[in-house]
């Protein structure tokens, strides 16, 4: 199995050009079943969880070009597709599930693998299945997979999700697109990454307006156009390495972005004493080497996002006292927080909140990683630290971070990845 091995204590200083958002590409790929024409991606990012979205495309049939030079997919689903999404691609990428939504909008039934628990919670999908049963969808749970269908078609309705979720949004907003007549979704999210999804959407000829904040409108619509689109930067990816930059006393330039995506992000960390300078399209950090403590909770966009906790959570180690973050989306977060104490970092869980003590300098330490964010706050507390780290199953990062070691020793890292 692969690790990394960190030698700490470098002040990082360069450039980084931020890549495709994941999070965007992953719905985006799935909002492709809905269409018989040609459909290009353009911007994605070379992560393993963009390569399993485009193994199971391929399995439902589509004819799917993935141009890792050009970081290009072209898709074309002028065939009819199967509807059987299998557990092995479901299991290793929750988003596998987004194929459920187009799936029942092309052809009334699917079987989708239920993608089941994973290290962060139990992470259900009530809230998707309870959605589209709204849209005239019966579900029968069997063997593991959700069998679904809708005899009489998709048929708009008004649904208030009883709870925000990114997923759920997704799918629904999916298959809302060929629901017959008007479809309402109250209490959305409504994530940059959503947005984009809809912005491809309405640019494939999709009927989608954001009525307010949390409220879409979706009229069905049945001819889709061809369609070229850029995906949006990834706005956790940015974060991550804003907060490398922080915590090694850096000075990075953070390209390729769009500043106001992530203004709430760029003011906690100045309210952490984190110098920040904004260009229209870039973000240039440097640490103002005395790093205030903070309180934090985690919540839907434009929230502090639960996918920068543990990043966020190696610069309060370095705060000038107490801070406190409290998880409100994903109930098993703070995996990080063991191997950031083995590192020397004096964290305690109480519930859904974890209180990190300040002035800690972290030590290189062996490490597990766990999960996609946790295992790149290891990588954060090892950059950070004076000495070696070595964090096993790093297979992790490769879901979510393109290049990882490439973007960070461009900018002065010591960082490489061995057997
Ligand atoms: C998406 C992101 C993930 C991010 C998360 C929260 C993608 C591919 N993944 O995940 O990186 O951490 O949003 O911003 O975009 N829930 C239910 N029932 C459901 C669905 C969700 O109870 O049917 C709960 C979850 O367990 C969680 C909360 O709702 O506690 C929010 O989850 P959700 O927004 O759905 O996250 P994902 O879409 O899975």
């Amino acid at each position: 199995m692969q690790k990394l091995i960190i030698v700490g204590g470098k002040k990082l200083n360069g450039s980084i050009n931020i890549s495709g958002s994941k999070n965007a590409t992953l719905p985006i790929l799935a909002a492709s079943i809905l269409s018989k024409n040609k459909v290009i991606i353009k911007n994605i990012p070379l992560v393993k969880d963009v390569e399993t979205m485009v193994d199971l495309l391929s399995l439902l049939g589509s004819k799917v070009k993935l141009d890792k030079k050009r970081k290009k997919i072209e898709i074309l689903n002028s065939n009819k597709l199967n509807t059987f999404a299998p557990y092995k691609l479901v299991k290793t990428m929750r988003a596998g599930v987004l194929v459920l939504g187009p799936l029942l909008a092309r052809y009334n039934k699917a079987k989708v693998s239920l993608p089941g628990g994973c290290a962060i919670g139990s992470r259900p999908v009530d809230l998707h299945l309870g959605a589209l049963k709204k849209l005239g969808v019966n579900f029968k749970i069997r063997d593991g997979y959700i069998n679904a269908i809708a005899k009489n078609g998709l048929i708009g309705n008004k649904i208030t999700f009883p709870k925000i979720s990114v997923g759920a949004t997704e799918n629904t907003m999916l298959a809302a697109c060929f629901a017959k007549g008007k479809t309402i979704l109250n209490n959305c999210a409504c994530e940059p990454e959503i947005k984009d999804l809809s912005r491809f959407l309405i640019k494939m000829g999709c009927k989608i307006k954001w009525l307010k904040k949390r409220k879409i409108e979706i009229n069905n619509v049945t001819n889709l156009k061809p369609i070229t689109y850029r995906v949006m930067f990834d706005r956790i990816e940015a974060g991550t390495y804003m907060i490398a930059s922080a915590v090694t006393d850096g000075r990075i330039k953070i390209k390729n972005i769009n500043p106001k995506i992530i203004k709430n992000e760029i003011l906690v960390m100045k309210k952490m004493g984190i110098i920040i300078t904004i260009k229209s399209k870039e973000i240039i950090v440097r640490n103002s080497r005395y790093i205030k403590k903070i309180n934090l909770k985690t919540s839907s966009y434009p929230g502090f996002p639960t996918d920068l906790q543990a990043q966020i959570m190696v610069l309060m180690c370095g705060a000038n006292g107490v801070s406190k973050i409290i998880e409100n989306i994903f109930e098993n977060r703070f995996m990080h927080i063991p191997e950031l104490n083995r590192m020397g970092a004096k964290i305690d869980i109480k519930g859904n909140q974890a209180i990190i003590q300040g002035n800690k300098k972290l030590n290189g330490a062996e490490l597990m990683a766990t999960d996609l964010r946790a295992s790149v706050s290891l990588v954060l507390a090892a950059l950070s630290s004076k000495s070696k780290t070595t964090i096993n199953r790093v297979y992790h990062l490769d879901r979510g971070y393109e290049n990882i070691e490439k973007k960070l020793s461009n900018c002065g890292a010591q960082i490489k990845r061995t057997e």
